[in-house]
């Protein structure tokens, strides 16, 4: 009966000028989507040849992580040339395929572009280590002498993300730093010729067609002058009050604004999006004033657990952020750095019912490949297939990285389901046959059903996608009530049902509506009304 009435809506509003206001971005990680040539690796004909498949789930736009020639120290986000493809996810003409592709079915292309570090393979910082202390490549990146008599010590006391200092000492002595792993040394972005290579870079990629940059670590590229020492114990922090002399420094600001330019030259609203992790809600929507980037990612929400009290609280300060730089605020529950939702929030039911909510709330949303199959986290990983260089010490992202990016299941009974034809780069586990697209889909009752239902009804309904508020209604203890316009979202986010009267007539719920005015435990329900 759900489905009827969603059916009965208008249908598709198409994807107008402004389209990242309101788009539902996929997040595809490459190794791990879809596999064509059975090396147990995905590549980027498997992401073509599965679009129809992100088409039919409803989503607008599919932003792809990182497939250039890289060593892979860090799953690719550690660059070797910026504008070649990595032999294992293919070639040039299979990222032209994909955008190709995707265009012709109205799905957007979004890329990561990682502008803070590159790879120790990368052209320019092998020719700063041949040419030595002193020479003006060594100025592309941060080389400083280091501390002490023989300059044995580091040269300041910062510590790299994924532990340890955060600077290597070369042969000849000298130091450079890298706030990820030594393979990753940071760009020194005072220096005009970096700035210029990266404008080059986004053109390369606009050309070919991309609809936008997904930006890594967008709050690191500049540091305080001097490098100065952080000198307390506490150290490096992605997501924390605290200003630090590496990360959301104010000259991030006008590199933004001069890629917006670039942006700008192009037709068909290409966007920016920032992995910014900030200090504050405020201080993310610095990055999106109107001649800045498009969208940041909503950390503060994707760390909130699932509590009525703290999503709202979570709700009303990304919205009231975003209101005056006229920014859409973006939402986010998974990706490839933190441990999946299902797991986090401790069950199924809770992971739909807060994609239900994710996906009623004003502005962007982000899903994560395997989440719309209602995919766990994968704990239990033995050590020696692990790939992922550390771990990230911040909040709500402590642990490996490997066990969300467990390739997804397609179909079958065996791994890697459909994956590939050969293995699978990490081993998925025997239960994941019957989360599979496969097994799933044309079941009401499926996690990946749900997710198809919830697009299209978001797609179709008037009052979902953008907006900048929602009004909230009185609700008991626990629930969460708001209003759009003539839409109603509850959410219960206790372990037993409550009470409540129907505000209209459902239109979706994340779990089996027995009673209309009975709100089953950890359950979010969409409303006409
Ligand atoms: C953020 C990316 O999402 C993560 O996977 C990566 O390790 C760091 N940036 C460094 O590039």
């Amino acid at each position: 009966m759900t489905q009827h009435l969603a059916d009965a809506l208008p249908t598709s509003t198409g994807t107008q000028p402004g389209w990242w206001r309101e788009a539902v971005i996929y997040q595809v990680y490459p190794r791990s989507f879809a596999d064509s040539n059975g090396d147990g690796m995905g590549d980027l004909e498997g992401i073509r040849s599965r679009l129809p498949y992100l088409k039919e789930l409803g989503v607008d736009a599919v932003w792809l992580s990182p497939f250039y020639a890289s060593p892979q120290a860090d799953a690719g986000y550690d660059v070797a040339d910026y504008r070649a493809i990595d032999p294992m996810f293919g070639t040039l003409h299979d990222a032209d395929a994909v955008i190709r592709e995707a265009h012709a079915l109205d799905l957007r292309i979004i890329v990561d572009l990682v502008p803070n570090h590159c790879s120790d393979q990368h052209e320019w910082f092998k020719q700063a280590l041949r040419e030595g202390p002193g020479t003006p490549l060594r100025e592309r990146f941060h080389f400083r002498p280091g501390r002490g008599a023989g300059g044995e010590e580091p040269p300041n006391d910062w510590e790299s993300i994924f532990g340890g200092p955060a600077w290597t000492r070369v042969p000849d002595g000298e130091w450079y730093l890298h706030l990820f792993a030594p393979e990753q040394p940071d760009f020194n972005w005072e220096h005009p010729a970096v700035q210029d290579e990266f404008r080059s870079i986004l053109r390369f990629w606009l050309d070919l067609g991309a609809d936008g940059f997904r930006i890594d670590v967008a709050h690191g590229l500049v540091k305080a002058p001097g490098l100065p020492d952080l000198g307390r114990d506490e150290q490096l922090k992605l997501l924390g009050n605290q200003v630090l002399p590496f990360f959301d420094q104010d000259g991030v600001h006008e590199i933004y604004r001069s890629w917006r330019l670039v942006l700008d030259e192009y037709a068909g609203d290409r966007i920016g999006v920032a992995e910014a992790w900030t200090p504050s809600a405020d201080r993310t929507a610095m990055y999106l004033r109107p001649d800045e980037l498009h969208q940041a990612f909503n950390f503060h929400y994707l760390n909130t657990d699932w509590d009525a009290e703290a999503l709202r609280g979570a709700i009303d300060d990304s919205l009231d952020s975003m209101r005056p730089v006229g920014a859409p605020t973006t939402w986010v529950l998974s990706n490839h750095d933190v441990v999946r939702h299902r797991t986090r929030f401790g069950s199924l039911e809770r992971a739909r019912a807060a994609a239900l909510l994710m996906l009623a709330l004003p502005g962007s949303a982000y899903v994560y490949q395997g989440e719309e199959l209602g995919l766990p986290e994968v704990t239990d990983l033995p050590d020696e297939v692990r790939q992922d260089p550390s771990f990230f010490k911040a909040n709500g992202q402590d642990g490996l990285r490997d066990g969300c990016r467990v390739p997804i299941p397609w179909s079958g009974e065996e791994a890697p389901y459909g994956f590939g034809t050969g293995g699978s780069w990490l081993p998925q586990p025997a239960e994941w046959a019957g989360l599979s697209v496969a097994a799933q889909t044309g079941d009401p009752a499926s996690t990946l059903e749900l997710y198809r239902a919830a697009l299209r009804i978001r797609r179709a309904h008037p009052a979902l996608g953008a907006g900048d508020g929602v009004e909230w209604l009185p609700a008991p203890e626990g629930v969460l009530a708001f209003r759009r316009g003539d839409f109603v979202c509850t959410a219960n986010t206790t372990d037993v049902p409550v009470r409540l009267p129907a505000p209209g007539t459902a239109l979706l719920s994340s779990t089996d509506l027995a009673e209309p005015d009975l709100l089953p435990a950890d359950s979010t329900v969409w409303w006409q009304g």
